[in-house]
């Protein structure tokens, strides 16, 4: 069983609910405007239904990142089910976790430092590796970013990709795998991908794909990856808060550079 799953699961059985879900108000809203929020209310009741596939009893709610205020996302609802998830459900989640409805430590530390280094993004065509909520993907594009591809190799993600860059008012790309993306790539940016020790290989691969590559992890002890340096450290909690082991709300920042 995954460890982020048996987490989330225990996370899900053991929080109060209640809370609701926000609504946008429509008055005194140009047009143009109005399509749009409608647009992105109906593509948020989309997405809440996908999460409903597995989660039934929950809902999506639209909430700031602590770290980065300015970005909003729709994540699970704050205040969770304190009852213990039927079986049925935790079967579910645990076959196809709902990363997306999350923004993890990794995501905001990595948010928060790009929106701080517009420098670092500015002008520049980015690869948001394992976007799920597409948090540091928004972040990017809000610090000056030409392009932002999103890649996830979970639909509902690029779904909440979709659904979260409208709230924030910008637009990705999105593709399902690496190999769908055609353009050059300047910078690839990848937030707690490699919980999924399979994707280690990626250390080694991402920066054959563009000139930087910036990580964000709390999931490897001893990251000692002899190309990579340590830019950052930072103490960040996943949102909504997934009550984690101390050690995985140590987040580092590694950087590859040609
Ligand atoms: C823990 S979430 C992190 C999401 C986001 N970066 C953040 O920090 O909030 C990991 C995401 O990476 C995606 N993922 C994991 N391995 C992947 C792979 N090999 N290729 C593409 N996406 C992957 C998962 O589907 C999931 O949405």
């Amino acid at each position: 069983m995954n460890t982020l799953a048996q987490q989330i699961i225990v996370y899900l059985s053991t929080k109060p609910s209640i809370s609701s879900v926000t609504h946008l108000d429509p008055s005194d809203q140009p047009v143009s405007t109005l399509m749009k929020d409608i647009a992105t209310t109906a593509a948020f009741r989309q997405l809440e239904s996908v999460l409903h596939q597995t989660l039934p009893s929950c809902r999506l709610e639209r909430s700031a990142i602590p770290l980065c205020p300015s970005v909003e996302l729709a994540l699970l609802q704050t205040e969770l089910p304190q009852t213990p998830l039927p079986d049925e459900e935790l079967r579910q989640v645990l076959a196809s976790p709902a990363y997306w409805c999350f923004c993890w430590a990794s995501g905001q530390v990595l948010a928060q430092y790009l929106l701080a280094h517009p420098e670092r993004v500015a002008g520049k065509s980015v690869l948001d590796f394992g976007a799920g909520s597409g948090v540091v993907g928004i972040a990017a594009m809000l610090a000056g970013a030409r392009k932002v591809i999103a890649v996830d190799l979970d639909p509902a993600a690029l779904a909440a990709c979709a659904v979260n860059a409208a709230i924030n008012g910008v637009q990705l790309t999105m593709v399902h795998n690496l190999d769908a993306v055609q353009s050059p790539i300047d910078l690839i940016i990848a937030a707690d991908v490699l919980y999924d020790r399979d994707n280690l290989h990626f250390l080694d691969s991402l920066p054959t794909l563009a000139t930087d590559v910036l990580i964000a992890d709390s999931r490897i002890k001893n990251f000692n990856h002899p190309q990579y340096r340590l830019l950052q450290t930072q103490t960040a909690t996943t949102w909504p808060d997934l009550e984690e082991h101390p050690e995985y709300n140590q987040v580092r920042v590694f950087e590859h550079t040609r």
